[in-house]
């Protein structure tokens, strides 16, 4: 079947991914999660991160290499801990701009949070800054700065994070694939410009070369009719992939690192940072199948899975769920409502005008590498920085500490916006425009007009980021924090 006719006879993504669930998912196992038996690890773990240009040959080994940013020596390394393990991270800032590091999707303290000016001051040229929590959670998260994420990120500065631990039966293998597209001149390998007024404006400013692991589809050879877990991670600032496998059985077992009870993949819209864990049927030994984006006209092929070695012993597709996750169930008896509208700014606003002082705060304000100076979006009216304002802008909304919080994220605009809330992870509860399967996520696409509630427990005080993580979006104006006390 061609990908056109198989587009067609899902009749739309989404809708089909949910209705399938609502019916029963396909599987024999029960939908209810396992509780884990094994205890936690203990333990540190040290990482050392060292931000640095460094060169990779981005274009293939016999073209023009690129100055990419990298934690070390392997772009987009992927960093594998246990959970219970302790993170003991020294980020060494040898850009020639400040940073942090952003623990996204972790649910840590807030002052642990990496997000300059607000939870931490930045990490000057030469500085060091150390970082210290354990995951409360196992699963499949990324880390990457908060200022100028636009060029950071763009110029490679992410990794991931595996936190083992949530697997009640191993899986035959076990593979990260990371996306990422990268604006480079195709003639020199030097980054083009990260953003564009145009794209910034729009659906974002795309890049020019696609990658997986930072370099074309890979060929991955699978253990033939094995199990097979697929991590995916989104680590580009702008594009929005539509994930599907052909040639093989495939279910959702985690979003976001958030163990689901496993359903069938049709298709599934990955916005910039979201995560998507699959098991994956490997095909026989000799056959192949492969892990496509179907969002382009064209699609593209992400990676080939290739059936190697002894084949398994035929059995029903019934993947071996993950253990329940820590995250705290909203209790939506007496929650208090939140809302937040997403939006375009209705007038242009210009670069502020703001006597510097020693407030800190207020040199944010001036700080160009943490807002562009133009304004192009709003959450409830407000841009971030908020015009004339001459501290960090007011919180969107004052939460008390424990409570539960059910909020509509509303999207006014005619744009995809995944819509990122720091600190907590939050139950996708429904959608005005799709049937979404219920689900934990710290990231959720809204398309187009589309509303979709959500509900988390407050658990811990602190000032959390919410913010579009189309990158550009963020960066002029979709920006703005939730004050818990
Ligand atoms: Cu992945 Cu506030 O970001
Ligand atoms: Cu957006």
């Amino acid at each position: 079947m061609s990908c056109l006719s198989r587009r067609a006879a899902l009749g739309g993504g989404l809708a089909v991914a949910g209705a399938a669930l609502l019916s029963g998912r396909g599987f024999a196992r029960p939908a209810a999660l396992p509780p884990r038996t094994t205890a936690p690890a203990t333990g540190e773990r040290r990482l050392s991160l060292v931000a640095a240009e460094r060169s990779a040959r981005l274009l293939g080994p016999e073209r023009p290499a690129t100055p990419v940013w990298s934690y070390g020596e392997n772009l987009l390394d992927v960093v594998r801990i246990r959970l219970g393990e302790t993170v003991v991270a020294e980020l060494d800032n040898r850009l020639p701009e400040h940073t942090a590091i952003h623990w996204h999707g972790l649910r840590i303290p807030n002052d642990q949070d990496g997000v300059p000016y607000v939870t931490q001051p930045p990490v000057k040229p030469g500085e060091r800054h150390g970082y210290r929590f354990t995951p409360p959670d196992a699963g499949t998260f990324f880390f990457h700065p908060h200022c100028d994420t636009v060029a950071q990120l763009g110029r490679g500065l992410a990794n991931v994070l595996i936190v083992e631990g949530d697997e009640t039966a191993p899986y035959d293998a076990d593979l990260m694939l990371t996306l990422k597209d990268w604006r480079i001149d195709e003639q020199t390998g030097a980054f083009l410009a990260f953003s564009t007024p145009r794209g910034a404006l729009r659906a974002g400013t795309f890049g020019t070369v696609r990658s997986v692991n930072g370099g074309p589809a890979p060929r991955l050879s699978v253990p033939a009719g094995g199990d097979v877990r697929l991590r995916l991670l989104n680590a580009d600032s702008t594009r929005v992939g539509d994930i599907g496998v052909e040639g093989a059985e495939a279910a959702v077992i985690a979003i976001d690192g958030n163990p689901v009870a496993p359903f069938s993949l049709k298709d599934w819209r990955l916005g910039s940072a979201m995560r998507l864990d699959l098991v994956v049927r490997a095909p026989a030994a000799g056959k192949e199948a492969r892990l496509m984006d179907f969002f382009a006209a064209e699609p593209v092929l992400l990676a080939t899975l290739a059936g190697e070695g002894e084949d398994r012993p035929r059995r029903a597709f019934d993947p071996a769920p993950l253990t329940r996750s820590a995250v705290p169930e909203p209790k939506l008896k007496g929650a208090e409502r939140l809302s937040f509208a997403f939006a375009t700014a209705s007038t242009r606003k210009t670069a502020l005008a703001v006597a510097a002082d020693d407030d800190p705060l207020a040199a944010a304000m001036l700080d160009s590498l943490c807002a562009a100076t133009t304004t192009n979006w709003t959450i409830n009216r407000e841009a971030w920085p908020a015009g004339d304002h001459s501290r960090l802008p007011k919180p969107l909304a004052l939460l008390r500490t424990g409570r539960t919080y059910v909020a509509e994220l509303s999207n006014e605009t005619p744009h995809v916006h995944p819509i990122h809330l720091h600190g907590f992870t939050f139950k996708v509860l429904k959608s005005s425009k799709r049937a979404l399967p219920v689900h934990f996520a710290d990231t959720v696409l809204l398309t187009p007009k589309e509303r979709i509630t959500i509900a988390f427990v407050a658990d811990r005080p602190g000032d959390w980021m919410i913010h579009c993580h189309l990158i550009e979006h963020q960066e002029t104006g979709m920006m703005g924090y939730l004050k818990v006390v």
